[in-house]
């Protein structure tokens, strides 16, 4: 059997890694800043991480939502800790998608309502209604279109006025990415996130936050909506929850009630997942893993802008952008094959940083002096 050929790949196959270091099978050591989009929080096999799959995996690995699983709750309680959304309700799931298409239907549940609102360049998913709300046409099938999508232009708190004026009483939920990652690292404004607020609460729309690739502590708060001060009614979280591992979640304001039957899934919240989840946040906390993408990021940050090569240097944290000029489009690739370095992109033209949020100060300074040479000896 032949696998499916939908992804573009590099020809590297990586046989171990460890913290922000991978190897491929030739022993060459590669730095990573890419962290396999997103996803890897903490670091690359982390003893306790490991330590805390290995030993619940001697117990059980996996039982369904019929039975008490006080895992769950222990998960929850650590989430809240660490999130300060304390008084949220956790559902578990597995993957970004299926977190946004839970957050969407829980929005319609609660509302009674059908229409959504979306931005222009977000991303939430490539399943049925999280697709739908994704401003990109190629990546939606004939079966996911539905006119109870509306999209409206990014970081524009008039338009949303205006939709909210005419549509109001039809709308279910508002969804937006905090720091947009796949439309190319665009962070929202503070005053388009609180006249979301504003607007879903005049009208009783649901707010969601998509965290899954800007939440997690990698902007340099747990969720990068708190740099507004604004409180969502839903934040969908997936990417740096399990360090890898499979897991997603949603987690919903006590004003909105659960019954039952109302959303499930088989493999959802199981046992091995939230170890791996927990394990994921008691490093972020003893680590101060948040405190370190704060840190790390405005290093990064600053050392990029001051190279003067790029322009519009963006994002918080460790979710950076930037443009590269025409005449290095190749960069990424040379910093890969010639230098050893994983990055991320968004087309047509943007490096997208995403590295563990327990990147040294050394790393960073490493790939920040690799650049320059990448730069300075650039050819195609
Ligand atoms: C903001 C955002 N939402 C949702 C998703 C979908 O997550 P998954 O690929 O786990 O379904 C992604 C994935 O890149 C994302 O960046």
């Amino acid at each position: 059997m032949k696998l499916f050929d939908v992804y573009p790949i590099n020809d590297i196959n990586i046989t171990h890694a460890k913290g922000s270091r991978v190897w491929d099978e030739n022993q060459n050591e590669y730095l990573d800043l890419y962290g396999g989009h997103a996803v890897i929080s903490i670091g690359h096999s982390h003893p306790h991480w490991i330590n805390r799959i290995e030993s619940q995996l001697r117990k059980i690995a996996f039982y369904s939502n019929s039975i008490k699983i006080p895992i769950q709750e222990e998960l929850a309680k650590k989430l809240g800790d660490v999130s300060g959304k304390k008084d949220y309700q956790l559902f578990l799931c597995n993957s970004g998608a299926e977190a946004n298409e839970n957050a969407l239907k829980l929005a319609s549940f609660h509302t009674g309502r059908k229409k959504i609102i979306a931005f222009s360049k977000s991303f939430h998913g490539r399943t049925s209604l999280a697709v739908a709300a994704t401003d990109n046409p190629s990546i939606v099938a004939p079966v996911n279109q539905t006119d109870h999508v509306m999209f409206l232009p990014f970081n524009d708190p008039q338009a949303l006025e205006d939709a909210f004026r005419q549509h109001g009483n039809e709308i279910a939920a508002v969804i937006v990415e905090g720091i947009q990652g796949v439309g190319g690292i665009h962070v929202a404004a503070n005053d388009f996130l609180l006249s979301i607020r504003k607007n879903c609460d005049q009208y009783g729309a649901v707010y969601i936050a998509d965290s899954v690739q800007c939440g997690y502590g990698r902007s340099g708060k747990f969720f990068s909506h708190d740099f507004a001060g604004v409180e969502a009614d839903i934040y969908s979280m997936a990417k740096g929850m399990g360090n890898g591992f499979p897991i997603g979640g949603i987690i919903i304001s006590p004003k909105l009630k659960a019954k039952h039957g109302m959303l499930g899934t088989t493999f959802g919240g199981n046992h091995l997942a939230c170890a791996a989840a927990l394990g994921v946040l008691e490093v972020i906390d003893q680590e101060e893993l948040i405190h370190n993408a704060t840190e790390v990021g405005m290093f990064l940050n600053a050392s990029l802008k001051s190279i003067g090569t790029f322009t519009d240097v963006r994002g918080r944290g460790l979710m950076i952008g930037f443009d590269v000029p025409e005449h290095l489009k190749n960069l990424k690739k040379h910093l890969l094959f010639k230098y050893k370095i994983f990055t991320g992109e968004a087309k047509p033209n943007v490096i997208r940083l995403l590295p563990s949020l327990a990147i040294t100060m050394e790393d960073a300074a490493t790939f920040m002096q690799q650049l320059k040479n990448a730069i300075e000896h650039y050819q195609d």
